[in-house]
């Protein structure tokens, strides 16, 4: 099918079946010695800024994919509208060992316009593209070994994700950043929590679709989590359950979108930690859900490049740059998040669940073929789904057939 809908040819679709070699893998980590398969699944329905869209996925989760797919329908037929501000990372440089760290700030400071263009003959490539340094500031913490001085420079990365790029810079920098201050410098290395580089996406569940309980529920279920750290983390890991799944199919760095995103839910909240997604009612009584999310996630490099499926990935998804997949993970994470809060405060997500995870169940029991789906659903049926009863079904089965 996504073949005849011109997503991707035959030749990409052999990718499908044998996607990574472990020539490519031994050179993508150390000490390799086999290749860990996922199931590589794609997310329906979801229309973003007018445009359908079809989202690999790569999880395995049962019914991650199935609740994206479900809330984006429920969307349609306006679906999602996104937004993001420009791949702006912070480079962090930590000077040590001053006498006097605010004079050291100071005199940083006032060579601020020849610093950012040392900074910006390191990588002619990104400047050329538009991006590069773009700023540097300064700023004191006071920590149990002292005061420190923290040099921060802002680099746009356009289309990367941009760790390298800025990790190089902050490097590039230090020895300057030495010889001005008259201190040591330690770490020169990006931050995660990419505050500059955000995704925003925003969907309207309309009252007539999901109808007045799930909208109060859903409203009620997010006031919970803002309230509560406890469920505020469980309701963000079900927001990461979509964002984490783009992010590993498109063979970006799902610890560094995580980190940034956990952080920022506090930052945000001035040491609160915060649901990631927002949600109110509007005057028609619809719902509407709002999410903004750091996502520092490339198109370039890396991952990206080496894995043939998240080449694949990225043409299925038909991404022109860095920002417009960062906003597709941010609607598939409300999406997820979403399904998740109309779930657990309507029906629970036992029962669906419970079927998807059934057919892991009898897998593990051993049934093959067309049988996986006749055991799980009679242990779904039976809401008994253990591998014990799985197995004895398959014999009954076996002895029929
Ligand atoms: C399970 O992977 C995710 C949920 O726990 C999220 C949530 O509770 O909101 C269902």
């Amino acid at each position: 099918m996504i073949i005849e809908a011109g997503l991707i040819d035959e030749g990409d679709a052999r990718v499908l079946d044998n996607s990574l070699s472990i020539e490519t893998a031994d050179k993508m980590a150390e000490n390799v010695v086999g290749i860990f398969q996922m199931p590589y699944a794609l997310a329906m329905n979801f229309k973003i800024n007018g445009k359908d869209r079809v989202i690999p996925m790569v999880t395995e989760e049962p019914s991650v994919v199935a609740a994206a797919s479900h809330a984006a329908k429920l969307c349609l037929p306006e679906g999602f509208a996104s937004s993001s501000t420009s791949p702006i990372m912070i480079g962090q440089i930590q000077v040590v060992g001053l006498k006097e760290p605010e004079k050291a700030r100071d005199m940083v400071l006032k060579e601020k316009n020849r610093l950012l263009e040392h900074a910006t003959g390191k990588d002619s490539a990104l400047v050329k593209l538009g991006g590069g340094p773009k700023d540097l500031s300064g700023k004191i913490i006071t920590t149990k070994r002292g005061k420190m001085l923290i040099v921060e420079i802002l680099v746009d990365v356009r289309d990367a994700m941009g760790a390298n790029a800025v990790n190089s810079i902050c490097e590039h920098l230090a020895p300057e950043i030495e010889k001005i201050t008259g201190g040591k410098v330690r770490l020169r290395i990006l931050s995660n929590l990419a505050v500059h580089r955000l995704a925003h996406a925003k969907a309207i569940w309309k009252r007539e679709i999901i109808g007045e309980e799930a909208i109060e529920g859903i409203l009620d279920a997010y006031e919970f989590a803002a309230n509560d750290e406890f469920r505020c983390a469980t309701n963000n890991k079900g927001v990461m359950n979509g964002v984490s799944a783009v992010c590993l199919a498109s063979g970006n760095d799902t610890r560094a979108v995580e980190a940034a995103c956990h952080a920022y839910a506090s930052w945000k909240g001035k040491g609160k930690y915060l649901p990631f997604a927002e949600y109110s009612k509007n005057k028609s009584g619809d719902l509407v859900g709002e999410i903004e999310l750091p996502i520092a996630v490339g198109i370039v490099g890396g991952a990206t490049k080496t894995h043939p499926l998240a080449q694949l990935s990225l043409k299925i998804l038909g991404v022109k740059s860095a920002q417009e997949l960062a906003e597709i993970m941010a609607c598939v994470g409300l999406a997820n998040n979403f399904a998740a809060l109309r779930a657990l405060s309507t029906e629970g997500i036992n029962r669906g669940h419970m079927e998807l995870h059934a057919r892991n169940v009898a897998i593990a029991a051993g049934a093959k073929g067309k049988m996986v789906d006749e055991v799980a659903a009679q242990l779904a049926r039976e809401k008994n789904v253990r591998v014990e009863r799985a197995k004895e079904l398959i014999y009954e089965l076996g002895k029929k057939s």
